[in-house]
């Protein structure tokens, strides 16, 4: 890969027009003297939070934390890496590049790596022959075939055998003049006591896994039928080989994902390989459940649609629902296949009509906002109003990426129904504890989608964000609350202080507390938060705390709390009835 000197980019750096770059995807307004703002295009919101200085040319959402440089924002955005960005700036704002002379020692580097490369290439390649070929293999074949699996569709995907014996690949790499250091570190042999080197996979059926140009990285293989020791043997995490940024199959899957708009994405390998007989050549591997921020980068650049086909138990589901969580806040659309009980789509292609059957599944996906619904409904407790109030607590995340629908009015009165509610009551106790934008606390590359807040702390910052959008109403509150039981974060009784003692505009020394102030600031004016609402968020917040109170009462002071929580959530009611009638007035 060429390097580009270091002028050169600087150069490029130089003729970039921020505004200009950043203007082809989100709409821009002046802000500020030095700033300007609109809506983030790395994560969905209704208010923008999104800034981009012209003259220092970076970018930063205070939302999403996305941020960085003219360089950074073109491999965000395009899903590219430095230097792919580094040629499409120059390009733009015609620039010459300089090829810089490689280092010696970086030309080492990239040698060696490429000799591992083709270690591994020739490896994966050699246990193909030894499937087909070997003696040996004979009940790897009977197996893969017995499982619906055809020939064609092993061959395509590299599919193969290991054999046996302790050093097959060892002693065919050293014929082909590879050391043991390089057939160690390509991840193809494993140490024992003694410290000798032999073959890491033995007896096994072996998965190329590659980068999604088709380079082998590493193998995965599973032990045949009913053999002891562990199912799967995979490739340890290696200079080359690092599972959690590969998916199984993207090479083959990355031209019809991208033209069909939607990839599927499957747990296991053979699930991958059946989907792709059947058709479905748009399938992804996870490679178990555990899917990985990487993987979900990886999905999100395959296509904008993302339809989970996961295990219908209870591990597929909390996978399905992790990859919601590490989808957050970026422009990926999740889908939901739902898969019959105790199938795999392995299992099914293997059956008369299967690959039919599995196909009419994919097209029936659901949005995965029906699947969390019904999930939800699922395994909530319906019998009582806590257990609602748990029901609606959960999906309310869940409502608040959903625009104004068609299906949204159809979950909201599946909700309601289900929950013997009214649609209205349902639709205004979800936008109560509307999400808040706030700066994630971990810093690095990983931190891009929000960290979900607890409920409480949820509802204290919504009630501070009241309080900066009104702050005649917001002062004499705060002034009567006790900071230090009324709310239960340090963060959020830190923000109170500050609000209370110096209002919005005081200086503010942590940088804690003045982003999470400057995130409030931006929520304060999202178009939910209306005045009539400001006393709801108060009783909320009094709710809590009477509360928290019963429950660390002595048992002779609960029945006085428990009066006072009645008279608060009565107040509470009307107050909602209050706003909930203010809300149909038509604007003045
Ligand atoms: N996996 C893994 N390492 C393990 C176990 C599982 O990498 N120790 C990954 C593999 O990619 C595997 C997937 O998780 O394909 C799903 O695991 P599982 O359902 O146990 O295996 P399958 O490959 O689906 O096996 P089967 O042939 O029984 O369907
Ligand atoms: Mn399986």
């Amino acid at each position: 890969m060429p390097r580009y000197t270091r002028s050169s980019v600087e150069a490029v750096r130089d003729a970039v027009d921020m505004i200009d770059l950043v203007s082809a995807r989100t709409e821009l307004r002046k802000a500020g003297a030095r700033s300007y703002s609109g809506i983030c295009p790395f994560h969905e919101e209704r208010s923008p939070s999104f800034s981009v200085e012209p003259v220092e040319k970076l970018y930063h959402c205070f939302g999403c934390q996305a941020g960085g440089d003219a360089f950074k924002f073109v491999q965000e955005i395009e899903g590219v890496g430095f230097n792919d960005a580094v040629e499409l700036l120059a390009q733009r704002y015609g620039v010459q590049l300089e090829v810089e002379a490689e280092d010696p020692r970086d030309a080492e580097r990239r040698l060696a790596r490429e000799r591992l490369l083709e270690l591994l290439e020739r490896t994966a390649a050699f246990y193909v022959r030894y499937l087909w070929d070997s003696h040996e293999a004979r009940h790897a074949r009977d197996y893969l075939l017995g499982r619906g699996l055809e020939e064609a569709t092993l061959r395509e995907f590299r599919v193969g055998y290991a054999p046996s014996a302790w050093d097959k690949v060892l002693l065919a790499s050293r014929k082909a003049a590879f050391s043991n250091r390089e057939i160690y570190d390509a991840g193809l042999a494993t140490r024992g006591n003694g410290g000798q080197i032999y073959d890491r996979f033995r007896a096994r059926i072996t998965f190329p896994l590659c980068d999604s140009r088709g380079r082998v990285l590493g193998f995965g293989a599973r032990a045949m039928g009913e053999a002891r020791g562990a199912k799967y043997v995979n490739t340890p995490e290696n200079d080359i080989f690092h599972k959690g940024r590969v998916l199984f199959g993207s090479d083959h899957a990355r031209a019809s994902a991208a033209r069909a708009g939607r990839v599927i994405a499957v747990e296991g390998y053979t699930d991958v390989l059946a989907l792709h007989q059947a058709g479905l050549r748009n399938c992804v591997g996870i490679m178990g459940t555990a899917l990985t921020e990487d993987q979900v980068g990886e999905l999100s650049r395959l296509a904008q649609v993302v339809l989970l086909a996961l295990d219908s138990d209870s591990a597929g589901h909390e996978a399905m629902l992790r990859a919601a969580r590490v989808a957050e806040g970026r422009k990926l659309e999740l889908r939901v296949v739902a898969l019959p009980q105790g199938r795999d789509p392995a299992d099914m292609v293997g059956e008369p009509g299967g690959a039919a059957r599995l196909t009419e599944l994919v097209d029936g996906s659901m949005p995965f906002v029906r699947f969390r619904v019904e999930r939800a409904l699922a395994t909530g407790n319906l019998r009582d109003a806590e257990g609602k109030d748990e029901i609606i607590a959960e999906l309310r995340p869940v409502f608040a990426t959903l625009p104004p629908s068609v299906l949204r009015e159809e979950l909201l009165s599946l909700l309601a129904d289900r929950l013997s509610l009214s649609p209205e009551l349902v639709g205004s106790l979800l936008a109560q504890g509307r999400r808040l934008a706030e700066p994630s606390q971990d810093e690095g590359g990983s931190a891009r989608a929000p960290r979900r807040l607890p409920a409480q702390e949820l509802a204290e910052r919504e009630f501070l964000a009241y309080c900066i959008a009104f702050p005649e109403l917001g002062a004499p509150a705060l002034a009567e609350l006790d900071l230090d039981r009324d709310f239960t974060t340090a963060s959020t009784r830190r923000v109170a202080a500050h609000l209370r003692d110096h209002g919005v505009t005081g200086d503010v020394d942590d940088p804690e507390i003045a982003g999470i102030l400057t995130a409030l600031k931006v929520s304060a004016r999202a178009p939910e938060i209306l005045r009539g609402r400001f006393e709801v968020q108060r009783l909320q917040l009094a709710l809590g705390r009477v509360r928290r109170d019963i429950a660390g009462a002595p048992a002779g002071e609960k029945t006085a709390l428990a009066k006072r929580r009645e008279e608060l959530q009565q107040a509470y009611n009307d107050a909602l009835d209050r706003s909930l009638e203010q809300d149909r007035l038509p604007a003045e």
